[in-house]
């Protein structure tokens, strides 16, 4: 099971790989542009560095075609440990299916993103993507069940023997990644605030209070 941080602000990065919880990173153009990226090839050279040997996922900005599968090789050369973003289609509908498989056969490691359904994560894997993000806040937010479809991808994958990924996206808050990691997903992506609430407890901060105050006081005895 993979804990990745969904961010691009290296001072998280660093933060929680020294925390020793996440096995990587995953980045969009919109998280990039979240955390003030001014350079993105840079940018994401430098987080590939950081996160080694975990792996970092960067996007292609390319919507289709060749443009796509040439960012995606350039994306891919940054380092050893890219996995290259590919979203499942363009904004008016076409597959990137294509895009894809060329990628894949051409060695990258691909992660298909913005899958929403169960179609689209099994044609993401059957054209031969290696993480397939599902995005689950996104899913929710339309009335959907993104836990359900991690479920029904995962009893899938293993009934068929894809060694394909599932990465539980879009997550919102302590239950989703509750919920995902209990549907079966290989990986979740985490945003580093709902980092930090996984490991904060109101009581645990008084508890933990009342044990060093208690040991202050039977020393001073
Ligand atoms: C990560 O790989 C996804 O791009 C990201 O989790 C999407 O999150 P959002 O739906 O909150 O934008």
């Amino acid at each position: 099971m993979q804990l990745l941080l969904d961010s691009a602000d290296e001072k998280q990065v660093k933060f929680w790989a020294g925390q020793g919880v996440i096995d990587g990173v995953t980045t969009n153009p919109s998280v990039l542009r979240r955390d003030g990226v001014i350079n993105p090839m840079e940018a994401l050279a430098s987080l590939a560095s950081l996160v080694s040997p975990g792996v970092l996922h960067a996007e292609v900005t390319e919507a289709s075609g060749h443009e796509l599968v040439r960012q995606g090789i350039e994306l891919a050369a940054l380092a050893a440990n890219v996995a290259v973003k590919v979203p499942i289609l363009t904004p008016d509908g076409e597959p990137c299916l294509g895009e894809i498989s060329e990628l894949s056969r051409a060695g990258v490691v691909v992660n298909t993103t913005a899958c929403l359904s169960f179609g689209q994560v099994a044609l993401a894997a059957k054209a031969g993507a290696k993480y397939l993000s599902i995005l689950v806040g996104r899913i929710d937010d339309e009335g959907g069940d993104g836990a359900a479809v991690i479920r029904d991808v995962r009893n899938w994958l293993d009934d068929w023997g894809f060694d394909a990924k599932i990465i539980a996206a879009s997550v919102r808050g302590p239950a989703d990644v509750r919920r995902s990691m209990a549907a079966g997903a290989h990986c979740v992506t985490v945003p580093p605030p709902v980092l930090a609430k996984l490991v904060d407890h109101k009581y645990s901060r008084h508890t933990v209070g009342e044990f060093l105050a208690d040991a202050r006081a039977t020393q001073q005895a």
